[in-house]
């Protein structure tokens, strides 16, 4: 077995640091605050967030995790939504009838699969779904919540709620969220501008209706110790140089940190000896082979302005908008460099933290100096 993991969300031996970011997480909730959370994409947010519901249900809440990735219409999202709560209620059954009670707008039952295995499913009873259906899903964990529970809802990806919209949606969800006194939210999300501008935008619907948290890569120190720890289960050792090679080009996010530490214990399986510097080159570089085929459908798609100014990137993704970034790169007007700039943000190609842009995947940022 690989002693690493990358892809979904990782747990117990895979999983390492976060401890202060988790107990603010759960210190935040229990405490009865909203909390907001985002990075980029594959930065940890979930796998933290799974790590910080495995505390709060020790202590007794009843958390809800719900991706809003999946979601693309109302009725999509009260599905599983309802599915969602259904399954945290003990007695399957019991929870059909109540939550068939408590909303009117639609008609749950359970069927058996194949094997015999309950499942939840539901019929909408008129063709289009009302908003007082919505509302009344949302209210449901309110709802059993008051009989004693206390409930925590997670919800990522949250910023994908801007597809569902209009606004009447965010709306509702924002005055549900101020009048429930039982249900605690988490909301999590990796667009960190659409989820910066649903939070901190004056006219959105979710102005400072919860607390930010923002987190970054996992601390170098503690990176450079799990991959010493977990390559010396397989008698492979890695000193502190390699480590930290492997890690810058792996950009410093935890995802690609350990798809390339996987590939690395692939190659050195069969030799078991020392990793160094020339190793994990020849590594990155076959990852970038790998995936050569998607990158250049990736980047053939991009706009000649969008190609130049990812070359720009690969040097600097400082004071992207200053007449000496213009000057230096020889890029057109301002607003040129800020729509295409949009664009690559908007397909997570760039992200942007701290006001400073830089190319999401360290695959494909060396893919470019390859080919660009
Ligand atoms: N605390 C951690 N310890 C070890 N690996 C991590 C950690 N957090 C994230 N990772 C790595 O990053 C990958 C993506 O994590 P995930 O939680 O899905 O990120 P996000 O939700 O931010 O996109 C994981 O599959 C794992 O390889
Ligand atoms: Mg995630």
């Amino acid at each position: 077995m690989n002693p690493f993991s990358y892809g979904s969300v990782v747990k117990g031996q895979y999983f390492y640091d976060r401890h202060d970011e988790c107990n603010r997480i759960v210190s935040t909730l229990t405490g009865g605050n909203n909390l907001v959370l985002f990075a980029p994409r594959r930065f940890g947010k979930t796998s933290l967030v799974f790590r910080a519901i495995e505390e709060l249900e020790k202590l007794g809440y009843f958390c809800i995790y719900f991706d809003f990735m999946p979601v693309y219409s109302r009725e999509s999202f009260i599905e599983s939504f309802s599915k969602a709560i259904l399954s945290k209620q003990s007695n399957l059954q019991k929870g059909v009838k109540k939550i068939a009670t408590l909303i009117k707008g639609i008609r749950p039952k359970l069927v058996f699969d194949q094997v015999g295995k309950p499942e939840f499913s539901l019929d909408f009873t008129d063709d289009k779904v009302t908003e007082n259906t919505l509302s009344e899903i949302l209210d449901l964990p309110e709802r059993l919540a008051s009989e004693g529970k206390r409930y925590i809802i997670i919800f990522d990806e949250f910023q994908e709620i801007n597809n569902l919209n209009g606004e009447n949606f965010e709306k509702l969800l924002r005055t549900k969220i101020q009048q429930q006194g039982h249900v605690t939210y988490l909301f999590l999300g990796s667009r960190t501008h659409l989820l910066n501008d649903m939070f901190s935008n004056k006219s959105r619907a979710f102005y400072n209706s919860a607390m930010i948290m923002q987190i970054e890569s996992l601390p170098k120190n503690e990176t450079v110790e799990f991959l010493k720890s977990r390559f010396s289960k397989s008698d492979i050792t890695i000193d502190e140089t390699v480590a930290l090679y492997l890690i810058e080009q792996a950009g410093n996010i935890p995802y690609y940190i350990q798809l390339l530490a996987a590939e690395v214990w692939q190659y050195m399986i069969s030799l078991r000896k020392q990793v160094d510097i020339e190793i994990v080159g020849f590594c990155a570089e076959k990852i970038v082979d790998l995936k050569n085929d998607y990158y250049f459908e990736l980047f053939g798609k991009l706009s000649a302005y969008q190609k130049k100014l990812l070359k720009s990137l690969l040097v600097s993704g400082e004071n992207v908008f200053s007449a000496d970034y213009t000057k230096r790169f020889r890029l057109s007007a301002t607003s040129t460099t800020q729509k295409a700039l949009i664009g690559l943000v908007e397909d997570s190609i760039v992200e942007k933290v701290e006001g400073k842009y830089f190319i999401a995947d360290p695959f494909f940022r060396r893919f470019l100096f390859r080919y660009a």
